[in-house]
């Protein structure tokens, strides 16, 4: 399907859970392919599954249609964990999962697509990289507040999530020192711990708990007590949703949806009946996906955006961004999709935490 006319139409869709610079990322594609190279953008709804339906659900973007967005949070576009084309099943239906890949390949070619910019994780780079391979000129964008995407450095998102974390951390300080408490925080991190390590170790956090350190409660209970032996009547523990004990499962608020959460909540129980202190949990949930983009995120994302587009421009299709030190390069969706980054548990930042006095909850460490 890639041909080599000149490109003068192209889409763009987000795909998976939200997460703050997605607009920013929506904004540089249209101003870039408007601005730069005289093309035309048109915004899928609702990720993959809008080119599943086809006109109702396109938006034309022009520069005038991206005015303001730079600074909002979520996307203009809608977004979905569901709508894979290649095994979709309609909201609320228990209907079989349905292949329907060609209606989607259909409807590019009816919009007059000549490419197809794909914002998003795991999932939806690799349904990208699905259509890539059935001839679809596609180039992707990372997106995830977990930064556990292996190709690149950082996800837009990411800063913004530890910034909130972090700013939940301090304030949970004062109330745990009013109250004497042990303080529960768990942040999202299905399985990597990077939102729970940044933000623990730029809060203060006495404890953090990863899924790639699996935590004995003793632990935990030790270097609360060792605490309060020194006079610090409470601690604050990070917990990543994804955290586990040594030879135990994860926790799920909905184990049918596979959808993480609570794992903080027997934790608490179990330090307060063996340590005989007050805890208390908080979830931080989605406040960490939404709200305004930080500095850093409107600028990542706005790199990635115009970065896209040249690559679109210059035909690099099956390609996705990425920023790799200081610089945005590109990488295959294939080297793109499939592994996971997760924290290296001898690596610098676990050593930083454990340098500075946080426990990782890992018994012959502490
Ligand atoms: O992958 C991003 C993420 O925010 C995870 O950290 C979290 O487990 C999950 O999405 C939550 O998804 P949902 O929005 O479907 O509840």
């Amino acid at each position: 399907m890639a041909t080599s006319k000149k490109i003068k139409t192209i889409g763009v869709l987000t795909g998976g859970g939200d997460c703050p610079g997605l607009n920013a990322v929506i904004r540089a594609v249209v101003k870039t392919a408007y601005g730069h190279y005289g093309m035309e953008v048109l915004g899928i709804r609702d990720g993959f599954e809008g080119l599943i339906h086809g006109k109702q659900h396109i938006m034309k973007l022009t520069p005038d249609a991206v005015r303001g967005i730079l600074p909002r949070g979520g996307t203009i576009l809608g977004t979905t964990n569901r709508g894979n084309p290649f095994a979709f099943v309609p909201a609320g239906s228990k209907a079989k999962p349905k292949n329907m890949s060609r209606a989607a390949i259909a409807n590019f070619k009816e919009l007059g697509l000549d490419a197809l910019v794909v914002i998003g994780g795991d999932g939806s780079l690799g349904i990208g990289l699905d259509f890539f391979k059935l001839g679809l000129p596609v180039v992707g964008i990372p997106k995830t507040i977990d930064n556990d995407l292996s190709a690149t450095d950082y996800t837009f998102g990411f800063n913004t999530a530890v910034n909130t974390a972090t700013e939940a951390i301090d304030k949970l300080h004062t109330t745990a020192e009013s109250h004497h408490r042990i303080m529960f925080l768990e942040v999202m991190g299905r399985n990597a711990g990077w939102i729970a390590m940044e933000s623990g170790i730029s809060g203060g956090a006495d404890i953090i708990l990863i899924p790639e350190i699996p935590f004995d409660i003793k632990t935990v209970c030790r270097r609360v007590e060792a605490r309060s032996r020194h006079g610090r009547m409470f601690s604050i523990a990070v917990v990543a949703e994804g955290a586990k004990p040594l030879g135990g499962k994860e926790v799920y608020a909905d184990e049918t949806a596979r959808r993480l959460g609570g794992i903080s909540h027997s934790i608490a129980r179990d330090v307060a009946k063996l340590t005989g202190h007050e805890t208390r949990v908080t979830v931080l949930g989605h406040v960490q996906r939404g709200g305004s983009p930080s500095a850093f995120d409107r600028l990542l994302g706005t790199r990635f955006g115009a970065a896209a587009v040249k690559l679109v421009a210059d035909r690099q299709f099956g390609r996705m961004v990425c920023l790799r030190g200081m610089n945005i390069e590109s990488v295959t969706l294939e080297q793109a999709t499939g592994v996971l980054k997760t924290v290296p548990p001898d690596g610098e930042l676990v050593r930083a935490a454990r340098d500075v006095g946080i426990t990782l909850g890992d018994p012959d460490r502490d």
